[in-house]
């Protein structure tokens, strides 16, 4: 067996988001995406809303649709010092009972609503974010085609306090795991911040964007689409 890792003499520990939890890995995930160009760009105009927005859509998600998960860690005195969301596609949905159906559609609205709510502009500007990369970068991928699917990580945060010292790589080993077993790859889209992790943890970059402002149409960010393909035993 592994020796569990240890921050500050505590053992490191993962448990699945909980409803209560929502606000605290919000908090979260505002101290570590702050400095971030995902921050600067994807959040301007709309910060913290954005943020706060995209943390709670996933975990009412993780709540209602079993291909959602969300992974806080936390050792016993410190209860939140890395948050990981990742789902599983293709969304078979099929698999979900209607009264799911019902809250991810509810959901969806709801978050739609909040875009409008907080900044028209940032509803464009995400909606753009969106077709820049799920319409050039995943088909490009392959991804879809991939028998039995793929797992996409959306969001790792780890505490700036406490960054650096294998957190992150802990949290991503969950989804590892997950995808060793199942055979599926990992797919991800990284910011400058995270790329050189991901590249050192076996992602390779599949298909680069540059994402433009709609108004001024200078290059605000760069996001790599990233491939882990799974271990063969
Ligand atoms: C990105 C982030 C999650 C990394 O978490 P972390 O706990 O500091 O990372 P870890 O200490 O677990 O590092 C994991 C491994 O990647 C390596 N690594 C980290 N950053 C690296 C870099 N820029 N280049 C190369 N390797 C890097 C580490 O050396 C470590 O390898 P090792 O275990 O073999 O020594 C954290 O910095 C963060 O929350 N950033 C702000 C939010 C963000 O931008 N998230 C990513 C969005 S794409």
């Amino acid at each position: 067996m592994s020796e569990a890792h240890l921050v500050d003499g505590e053992a490191l520990q993962f448990r699945n988001l909980k409803y209560a939890d929502l606000g605290p890995v919000t908090a979260l995930n505002l101290r570590a995406f702050q400095d971030s160009d995902t921050w600067q760009w994807r959040f301007r105009g709309v910060s913290p809303s954005g943020l706060v927005a995209i943390t709670k859509h996933f975990g009412r998600k993780a709540y209602f649709d079993p291909h959602v998960k969300c992974k806080v860690a936390y050792t016993s005195s410190r209860p939140y010092l890395g948050f990981l969301a990742y789902e599983q596609f293709p969304h078979t949905s099929s698999q979900l009972s209607y009264y799911q159906k019902l809250m991810n559609w509810v959901n969806s609205l709801y978050e739609r609503f909040l875009y409008w709510w907080y900044d028209a502009g940032a509803v464009k500007r995400r909606m753009q974010y969106n077709e820049v990369q799920y319409g050039t970068a995943l088909y490009k991928t392959g991804l879809f085609n991939h028998p039995g699917g793929f797992l996409h990580v959306h969001l790792v945060a780890v505490d700036p306090e406490i960054q650096k010292r294998g957190i992150g790589k802990a949290l991503l080993n969950i989804v590892h795991n997950d995808a060793d077993m199942h055979r599926l790859p990992s797919f991800l889209v990284a910011s400058t911040i995270g790329f050189g992790m991901y590249e050192h943890l076996g992602y390779r970059t599949a298909v680069t964007t540059e994402l433009r402002d709609d108004e001024t149409g200078e290059i605000v960010k760069i996001s790599s689409c990233m491939i882990r393909d799974a271990k063969k035993e």
